[in-house]
């Protein structure tokens, strides 16, 4: 979670209202990763006195902070650097005191912003750096983790006075010593006009912009580990990477700490001159897409050195031949108008509406409805490994999860492969057992959900072919997985999921029929559903329609404490999700219950006063389903009922109908969320709360 954008301009004015509105600018679109507070670092009267403002709260908190501080707005900088960072609290409370960004020491030598989390600087374990740089003298001001990485930057930079150490080879010597995911922006005053981006675990991207061409389309990437590197290491390295800061090889840093100087340089200008150029720093697109859509993603262990209108990669370690020696400048393909709110409220209601397209876009080149085949370009080289595998395991967390859990009847029945589903978090728990000739399919809308990430990562090691279903393209799932789906749902800003969800179903749905593919006996059924996908579109936006309806339903449901959601077969997901949806937003306490179980217990919560909302579609278990009707209506039960518009048994004036559209049974789930959507939607905002920003919630949420 935590979001962090940083500013770097060369050869540019540019004053410091303007470096402030851009700072504020892209914390704000990436607030939805994470708002309990904001904080940013701009160039000072003096080079060697940064400004620092937090603030906690929103980013508005923080800008009406800065626009009102006394100071000269309109000093200018020919280059300068700036850091910002808005976050969603994992050590320490949301504070002024915990907010990012963090300073070394009160001279504030080296500042950064930090989004992941540091393993091996809490204080329990004595072998933990905190403690060793207390006791080397150090104060720390703040509980959090990252902290540690800005002390142990000045550590290493006092120990190296006058060896003029470079600030990437301090950088890399600090990254060494850490243990777990993060992703980092340093500044320092000893270092003017330069930031050092670091990369483990946690998504970061750097936007490029200048006026010119640029040279290269591609920045070489610079291998540590090369004998003379070696050699330059004593001259220039910091002494905890040569020998560890502990004194011992870490889980972060198992060779002990080997670092080169960099040798290589990335001429961005066409004509190798300088020039002005602009660089931005995010964890996501979002915030880089209005400046530039020329962008490079950084990878795990890339320390990336911006200097000079230049920049140059690194990586900690030597190349074994897994890494790309070049890092792409690629074109970012969303517009900015995707992640604006236009005419809607919330981002989350604008997401819901989006759907009729967004599902579209899903099928968009893949589905033949003439024809009836499907072809998903990103599998097609594996199909074969798919089809012979043992066992399908689904892994993630949420509602990625609960697309599983709605698409997991179609994948058995159209390639009678056995399929398990699996919460990310618990399978790492579990070790589950996982085999070469296992299939493991990642789903997730960010494509950065740490837990996902861990189980994607633990399946490689076991020898399993890994498929990713994600949204975000570019995202780690999507570039570490062996292939995949990309969703193409568009931007989802909204933290609660929503046409990432119908996306993630009709992704996995076209994934089960291109698998069934060799299956003749199969042939109508795959056409039947292609026939139902075909109308989905249109039976949304007719859904949609009826939404005054389901918003009248909101103010008497936001009086209840708790809800029931029932259903069974492929409702049962669409159940979870509801209720998950309707946790999340309007704090309500609400449980998806599988219709099947209701005589095991849930039936005892019934009574007249309990509310309860029950889904009734039309499918083969349509006469099961109508004896919970039976069952908690005896009790004195009246259910909101979720039925098809042509099912004519339902009784009108005894019970409240929400009525959608009838589409083959694997599909009907698109359909059922889609009131329940709204309808969570409405309650959150009948209850006054934040829609967007849900709380105690962010968007990726990149710790495990
Ligand atoms: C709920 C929601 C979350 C996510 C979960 C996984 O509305 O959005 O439950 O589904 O955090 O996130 P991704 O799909 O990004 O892996």
């Amino acid at each position: 979670r935590c979001g962090i954008f940083a500013y770097a301009s060369f050869l540019c004015e540019r004053d410091r209202r303007f470096v402030l509105e851009t700072l504020i600018n892209g914390l704000q679109r990436m607030e939805y990763r994470g708002y309990d507070s904001a904080g940013l670092s701009i160039e000072g009267d003096e080079p060697d006195q940064p400004f620092i403002f937090k603030e906690v709260g929103k980013v508005a908190h923080l800008k009406e902070k800065c626009m009102t501080a006394a100071i000269d707005m309109d000093r200018s900088y020919v280059s300068q650097t700036s850091i910002a960072h808005t976050r969603w609290a994992t050590h320490g409370v949301p504070s002024t005191t915990n907010c990012h960004p963090h300073t070394s020491d009160p001279m504030k030598e080296f500042t950064v912003v930090h989004n992941g989390i540091i393993t091996n600087c809490a204080l329990s374990v004595d072998k933990e750096l905190r403690l060793v740089l207390e006791k080397r003298g150090f104060k720390f001001e703040t509980d959090t983790d990252t902290e540690v990485a800005a002390v142990l930057a000045k550590y290493l930079y006092d120990s190296q006075k006058g060896k003029q150490i470079s600030f990437t080879s301090l950088i890399k010597s600090v990254i060494m010593e850490l243990e777990g995911a993060f992703a980092f922006v340093f500044k320092s005053v000893h270092y003017p006009d330069e930031v050092v981006v670091a990369r483990r675990g946690s998504p970061v991207l750097i936007g490029v912009k200048t006026e010119k061409k640029l040279k290269v389309d591609f920045v070489d990437v610079e291998f540590a580990g090369a004998a003379d590197a070696e050699k330059a290491l004593n001259e220039d390295a910091a002494p905890g990477a040569a020998n560890g800061l502990l004194g011992v090889p870490s889980a972060a840093n198992p060779q002990g700490g080997k670092l080169v100087r960099s040798q290589s340089r990335a001429f961005l200008s066409e004509d190798g001159m300088p020039q002005p150029i602009e660089f931005f720093i995010a964890s996501d697109a979002s915030a880089i897409v209005e400046h530039t859509k020329r962008v490079l993603y950084l990878e795990d262990d890339d320390i990336a050195h911006i200097a000079e209108g230049e920049f140059h990669i690194h990586r900690l370690r030597k190349n074994d031949g897994t890494v790309s020696t070049i890092r792409a400048i690629e074109t970012l393909e969303i517009e900015l108008a995707a992640i604006m709110k236009g005419s809607f409220d919330h981002f989350m209601q604008k997401e819901i509406y989006e759907q009729p397209e967004s599902v579209v876009n899903t099928m968009r080149g893949r589905v033949n409805f003439d024809t009836h085949t499907i072809t998903l370009g990103g599998l097609k080289a594996y199909l074969h490994v798919i089809r012979r595998c043992r066992r399908l395991v689904f892994v993630a967390c949420g509602t990625s999860y609960h697309s599983c859990l709605a698409t997991r009847s179609i994948f058995e029945e159209l390639t009678e492969i056995p399929v398990s589903i699996e919460l990310a978090s618990d399978f790492l728990d579990r070790k589950t057992p996982i085999f070469r000739d296992d299939v493991c399919v990642f789903v997730s809308q960010s494509g950065e959900t740490a837990d996902t990430i861990l189980a994607m990562r633990y399946c490689l090691e076991r020898g399993a072919l890994n498929v990713g279903v994600v949204n975000v393209v570019g995202s780690t799932i999507s570039r570490e997985s062996h292939c995949g789906i990309h969703v193409n749902a568009g931007p989802e800003i909204g933290v609660a999921s929503t046409k990432a969800y119908t996306s993630q179903y009709i992704a996995l749905v076209m994934m089960a029929i291109q698998l069934s593919e060799d299956r003749l006996s199969m042939t109508a059924r795959r056409n039947a559903i292609i026939d139902g996908l075909h109308e989905l579109p249109g039976q949304i936006r007719a859904i949609l329609q009826h939404d005054k309806e389901f918003q009248a339903l909101a103010p008497m449901l936001a009086k209840q404490t708790s809800l029931l959601i029932m259903g069974r077969g492929y409702q049962h997901a669409t159940c979870l999700e509801a209720a998950l949806k309707i946790k999340e937003l309007a704090y309500l306490m609400a449980e998806g219950i599988l219709a099947g179980e209701l005589k095991h217990g849930p039936l005892a919560l019934i009574d007249a006063d309990m509310p309860v909302i029950l889904l009734m579609t039309q499918d083969s278990i349509y006469a099961k389903t109508r004896s919970a009707l039976e069952q908690v209506s005896a009790r004195g039960g009246r259910p909101l009922i979720i039925a098809n518009d042509n099912d004519t048994t339902i009784d009108d004036s005894r019970y409240s109908v929400i009525r959608v559209p009838q589409t083959i049974d694997c599909l009907q789930g698109i359909l059922t969320i889609v009131p329940l959507q709204l309808l969570s939607y409405h309650l959150a905002v009948a209850k006054g709360c934040n829609v967007d920003m849900p709380r105690n919630l962010a968007k990726s949420v990149t710790v495990e």
